[in-house]
């Protein structure tokens, strides 16, 4: 089965081939780093006009570098939500007209599952039950994979997602976007003990996330500090990673304690982050459970993840009407 997925929830567009939802054909990124990072964050207005602007081009590369024609796909898939509204609405427009042009089956997909589906992409993917700890910059929350389609949530963050802390807290320390990369770039030259940041709601018992305070606690320290030295900056970096770390991977090994469930997938964006990566790992080993990390290219926002998921809905008969709207606040799971 062939099927051309879109993604555009956000600042990437991006669009893949697959072959049964696995073999990954083509996978074609644009990113818009350069448009957003004079502003130190996703600009919703922008990122809906560039997307309008590359989605043709970028679904023209994905079939030629997949050397798949229009008439050769079974299917189309895209990202319904959630996301910005109006770059949601680029992709979902484009991915109905080509179903319609072809009579062949649509599919609406969960960003978030596509983000658990990038773990499907890999030459080990994980057995149901599984745990998913989706880290991106608009999310946060630990998932229950019990079977296929059938999520139950864990935990999610009341407040910032890890990714837009860490997004937030490069900026205050003029770092530029987006912040994680840099980040965990700067931070290889500081200390993690140097500063102590608080590790949020450690003490109560809720499986939730919270980086607001810890952002907080940045912002003060830069203001009693400023002006920042260059190794200061990067004290500052690696002590806030550390304790970000610490956060994600603590609550995820209580949350396989609670369960039971002895597979955990590390996916979203911030799952490109090489010490947490590192950590889970380190935990898996010790409290033996298995972690799934898909490499670093498929953990960031793309189109073959998404395909990936949509097509197992469409092999399951899964059809979404050409009345399909994009739903910026879609949810995975109650
Ligand atoms: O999944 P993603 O590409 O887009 C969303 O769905 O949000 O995630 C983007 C986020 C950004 O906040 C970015 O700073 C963060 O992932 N990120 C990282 C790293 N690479 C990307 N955070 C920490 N360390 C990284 N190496
Ligand atoms: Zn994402």
């Amino acid at each position: 089965m062939l099927v051309l997925g879109i993604e555009s929830s956000c600042d990437e567009t991006s669009a893949a081939v697959l072959a049964d939802g696995r073999r990954v054909l083509s996978n074609v990124v644009a990113s818009q780093d350069d448009v957003h990072a004079p502003y130190g964050g996703v600009v919703p207005e922008l990122a809906s006009r560039r997307h309008l602007e590359v989605i043709v081009p970028v679904v023209e590369r994905a079939l030629a570098e997949a050397g798949v024609r229009l008439p050769d796909l079974d299917g189309f898939v895209v990202t319904q939500g959630p996301g910005l509204i109006g770059s949601l609405l680029v992709g979902c427009s484009m991915a109905k007209a080509l179903a319609y042009a072809h009579g062949k089956p649509l599919v609406g997909v969960n960003h978030l599952e596509g983000h658990i589906y990038a773990s499907f992409l890999t030459g080990d993917p994980p057995e149901h039950p599984f745990l998913a700890l989706v880290v991106s910059g608009g999310h946060t929350a630990l998932y229950h994979a019990r079977a296929p389609q059938r999520y139950a949530l864990i935990g999610q963050t009341r407040d910032d997602a890890a990714g837009e802390a860490f997004d937030k807290v490069a900026k205050l320390l003029r770092l530029g976007f987006p912040g994680g990369p840099i980040i965990q770039k700067v931070a290889e030259r500081g200390d993690p003990r140097a500063v102590v940041f608080p590790l949020a709601q450690m003490t109560d018992h809720s499986p939730d996330f919270s980086f607001s305070g810890i952002k907080t606690s940045v912002s003060l320290f830069v203001k009693r500090h400023a002006p920042l030295s260059e190794a200061t900056v990067a004290d500052v970096a690696a002590s806030f990673q550390g304790a970000v770390v610490k956060m994600l991977v603590r609550k995820t090994v209580k949350a396989v304690i609670q369960t039971g469930v002895k597979r955990v997938v590390l996916t979203g964006g911030v799952a490109a982050n090489g010490p947490l990566r590192t950590a889970l790992a380190a935990e898996g080993s010790e409290h033996g459970f298995k972690v799934h990390i898909p490499p670093a290219r498929l953990c960031t926002d793309n189109a073959a993840m998404v395909t990936a998921a949509g097509t197992d809905r469409l092999l399951a008969g899964e059809r979404a009407g050409l009345d399909m709207n994009a739903i910026a606040d879609l949810r995975l799971a109650a």
